[in-house]
């Protein structure tokens, strides 16, 4: 297996681009945001914990994210997967213990930029899937028929950490945590920024001349 991590703010498009590479290019995409809501979605011991952290816009407690992508990564045997990490690690605990991990060596670490007032127009306008998940945005791209999922015909919402004030919050720890990570990547060489902050197809581009 080998590992590309994508950093960045929320909002930065990494599951949008991770989930079109997925479909189109056979990387699997590991996201830990799509791992939890699915646990509070089954009511797990795990989705309890997480719940209440995700609400607040808070990062979820670093032994059981460590915990979960350890089990996670165990699932996936097959040492030719290309795996994309969305979402984690999020704090140097997390880096560190994903570089301790020998059987998900991570090659590259891509970071998306995106000036801070984009991230607040994309993150309260984008609406999810409540069936399949596809994410979608009311401006930027808004799906075929409102309220209603290209993909499943599923209902489309707002994610409840997605309204303005938890999504302040969600920048604010990213900004506290983003440059230790950054730093510790750019120390290995595995660092590659990318600026995000142009149309979607222009950076799945962008991004399959660096992961090619
Ligand atoms: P998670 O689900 O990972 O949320 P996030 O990192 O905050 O990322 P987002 O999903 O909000 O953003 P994205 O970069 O994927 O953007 P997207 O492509 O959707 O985590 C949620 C929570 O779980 C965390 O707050 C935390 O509590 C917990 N958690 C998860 N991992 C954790 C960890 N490792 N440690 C601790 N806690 C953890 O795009 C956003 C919008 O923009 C969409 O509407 C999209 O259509 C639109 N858009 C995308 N690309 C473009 C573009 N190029 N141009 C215009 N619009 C675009």
């Amino acid at each position: 297996m080998t590992v590309t991590v994508l950093l960045g703010a929320p909002g930065s498009g990494k599951g949008t681009q991770a989930k079109r590479l997925t479909t189109d290019e056979a990387f699997v995409h590991l996201s830990t945001g799509d791992m939890l809501r699915s646990a509070i979605k089954s009511g797990t011991p795990l989705g309890k914990e997480a719940q209440t952290f995700m609400d607040r816009g808070e990062l979820v407690p670093d032994k059981t994210m460590i915990g979960l992508i350890t089990e996670t990564a165990q699932t996936l045997p097959n040492p030719t997967t290309r795996v994309l990490l969305d979402g984690f690690p999020r704090t140097l605990p997390q880096a560190e213990a994903l570089a301790n991990a020998p059987s998900a060596p991570v090659a590259k670490a891509i970071f998306f930029k995106v000036p801070e007032a984009e991230l607040i127009r994309r993150l309260t306008g984008r609406r999810v899937c409540g069936n399949c998940g596809a994410s979608f945005h009311l401006v930027s791209l808004p799906p075929k028929k409102d309220g209603v999922c290209d993909t499943c015909n599923g209902p489309l919402k707002q994610r409840p950490d997605d309204s303005e004030a938890v999504v302040l919050k969600r920048l604010e720890i990213f900004t506290k945590q983003n440059s230790q990570l950054l730093d510790f990547y750019r120390r290995q060489g595995k660092l590659v920024e990318i600026d995000a902050d142009q149309p979607v197809a222009e950076l799945q581009a962008s991004l399959l001349k660096i992961l090619r």
